[in-house]
């Protein structure tokens, strides 16, 4: 076996590691100056680093986190006392990751539609974030249910973007998150959402073979299959779970070894409980998070910028991960959301 096939396989290993998920830390600069906006603080490099260095140090996130996405800048950037951000988390026994692809575009003839850029000169770029230390990759595609969409070429489009994206990770030995997202947004029904996600994981595991990616060595970040936000009839976590498993049933091969949802626009407590009744069943993956929003929203709560808040803003980040880490075992119970529970 080469060495970057070994190296793939053992990132696997450490971000697959039973009951511990992934926090997608990796906002491009506009979405973290909306997330910071909603709190009042202005978004600079230093406010920047200074959340993302709460979030990494963090006493025991290690016991729940595996992996941490991150956005360019953070993999570059040092905290006030010169001490990598990176090695806040490798010192956690957390593997970095990075975010590589380069934003949506509209899709060119279909609109409404939109496609993933990124792909020129990836491997250069995945090489320079290799040698700095990341282990592992996301590039994330967006499909949005609406009149007449998704069409069959946006799917096809976007599922061929993450192949080829992945197959490059592999080749440079970064572990590629594959993540074709589904949006919630939307009046759409549970079942439309079962059938689009159905068709998109379907046409995504059909590129990744004819591109000749491994799926022993990459991570799914899908959706859960969950009713548009707007649908006026909701679904329980078992009915989530069961439509989600359905779908994932019929479309991912056992050989892939994680699925780490997204949390989507989700409440913090709707992820935790729909993952945890995800996983009251046996399935052939491990099925953990790789949630931004749900993880961070009570963090960013929290801390609304002010230092002195750090000890309260990791306690959240901990409290959530705990419960989600729980969620995983099919362990977790919706009293313990009540605050003075120990999660
Ligand atoms: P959310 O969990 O907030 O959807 O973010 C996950 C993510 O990484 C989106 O690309």
């Amino acid at each position: 076996m080469s060495i970057a096939s070994q190296e793939l396989e053992q990132t696997v290993a450490e971000l697959t590691a039973s009951g511990r998920g992934i926090l997608a830390a990796d906002e491009s600069t506009g979405t973290i100056e909306k997330r910071f906006k909603q709190i009042n603080v202005a978004s600079t490099e230093e406010s920047r680093r200074d959340y993302r260095e709460i979030l990494f140090s963090t006493p025991g996130l290690g016991e729940c986190i595996s992996g941490v996405i991150l956005f360019e800048e953070t993999l570059k950037q040092n905290n006030a006392a010169g001490v990598p951000l990176l090695q806040l988390l490798t010192a956690q026994g957390i593997v970095p990751g990075i975010k590589v692809d380069g934003g949506l575009v509209p899709l060119a003839g279909f609109s409404g539609e939109k496609i993933t850029q990124g792909l020129d000169g990836l491997p250069q770029r995945l090489a320079e974030y290799r040698r700095m230390g990341a282990r592992f990759a996301k590039w994330r595609a967006v499909i949005a249910i609406d009149a007449g969409i998704p069409t069959p070429q946006a799917i096809s489009a976007n599922a061929h973007l993450l192949a080829r994206y992945a197959a490059i990770c592999q080749e440079l030995g970064l572990v590629p998150i594959v993540e074709p997202e589904v949006l919630m947004d939307g009046d759409h029904t549970l079942a439309t959402c079962a059938r689009v996600t159905e068709n998109v994981l379907h046409a995504v595991f059909h590129a990744l073979h004819q591109q000749r990616v491994r799926l022993e060595c990459l991570l799914l970040k899908p959706n859960m299959v969950v009713p548009g936000s707007a649908c006026p009839e909701q679904a329980t976590p078992q009915q989530i779970a069961q439509a989600t498993l359905n779908c994932l049933r019929r479309t991912v091969p056992a050989a892939v070894p994680g699925i780490n949802f997204l949390s989507g626009g989700q409440s913090d407590t709707a992820a935790t409980a729909n993952l945890n009744a995800i996983n009251l069943a046996a399935q052939p993956w491990s099925l953990s998070f790789s949630y931004g929003r749900a993880l961070q929203a009570p963090v960013l709560q929290a801390w609304r910028g002010e230092s002195a808040n750090k000890v309260s803003a990791q306690q959240a980040l901990y409290r959530r991960a705990r419960l989600n880490s729980l969620a995983c075992r099919g362990r977790y119970t919706a009293d313990m959301e009540i605050e003075s529970t120990p999660a």
